[in-house]
């Protein structure tokens, strides 16, 4: 065993100056954080879609550019190719946004089959560019039962798979039909609060992120990979 750094093997020196610390002191963009929600359900009187709306309008007080997908007409994934209309409207709002709330029901102790579907119709790359890599995430459930997280903590995983930063906080209302009055506006509550709670620190983390994102996102193994295609590219040219 060693205990110098310079001993370990497979750092290459090369490629470890790359990282740019002083990202995170840099001023980021001063436009209004640009957060899209999504919901996972269809239903005519859907309480994840309310808490979706009632999250969007506190985001907007909070000074966020919000968008709400409604994911009403997107094929399932595969059954359509991906020039349809509600694919390429999905995909240009992930491209457009800093930041993402994901609310979903709890159906058969799991997330719903329309919020799986959205998410994997947003590739985790696209090209050069890595769609959701870097965003800000929080996610959120109703259910009709008694207090659960299986959804939330499902959609835990998958933000780690798109490699978004999700934040620690987050939503979970239990018996949701009995927290909406007759307009389909939230009553006052505790789970009302804690909405509250998850928007504001979504919008910390935004606003603290989104100007370090290729910073934060950068890595190690993934810059020794392009270094060797790079290097690939440049002998096969010279054969
Ligand atoms: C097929 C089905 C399965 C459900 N499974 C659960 C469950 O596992 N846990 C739970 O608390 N509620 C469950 N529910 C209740 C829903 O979570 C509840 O109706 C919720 O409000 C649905 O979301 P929506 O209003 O956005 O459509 C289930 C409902 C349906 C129709």
């Amino acid at each position: 065993m060693t205990n110098n750094i310079n001993d370990l093997p497979n750092l290459d020196g090369e490629q470890l100056p790359a990282m740019d610390h002083d990202a995170l002191r840099a001023s980021g963009p001063e436009h209004a954080p640009r957060i899209l929600l999504l919901y996972g359900s269809l239903r005519q009187r859907s309480f994840s879609r309310l808490v979706t709306e009632e999250s969007n309008r506190l985001l907007q007080v909070l000074g966020a550019d919000t968008r709400i997908f409604n994911p009403s007409g997107l094929p399932l994934p595969d059954d359509a190719d991906e020039n349809h209309p509600k694919v390429q409207e999905l995909r240009e709002l992930v491209q457009w946004c800093e930041g993402m709330v994901w609310c979903s029901p709890e159906r058969h102790g799991a997330m719903t089959s329309v919020m799986k579907a959205q998410i994997d119709w947003i590739p985790l790359s696209m090209g050069a560019v890595r769609p959701t890599q870097g965003k800000t995430l929080a996610v959120m459930q109703v259910s009709g039962g008694s207090q659960s997280f299986n959804a939330v903590n499902q959609m835990r995983i998958l933000g780690r798979w798109m490699r978004m930063i999700t934040i620690p906080n987050q939503s979970s209302v239990a018996k949701a039909f009995m927290e909406f009055d007759d307009d389909n506006r939230m009553k006052p509550s505790p789970y009302y609060n804690r909405i509250v709670d998850v928007v504001e620190e979504l919008m910390k983390f935004t606003l603290l992120t989104r100007g370090a994102s290729d910073y934060l996102t950068n890595r190690y193994s993934e810059r020794i990979e392009n270094a060797e295609q790079l290097s690939a590219r440049v002998n096969q040219r010279a054969i």
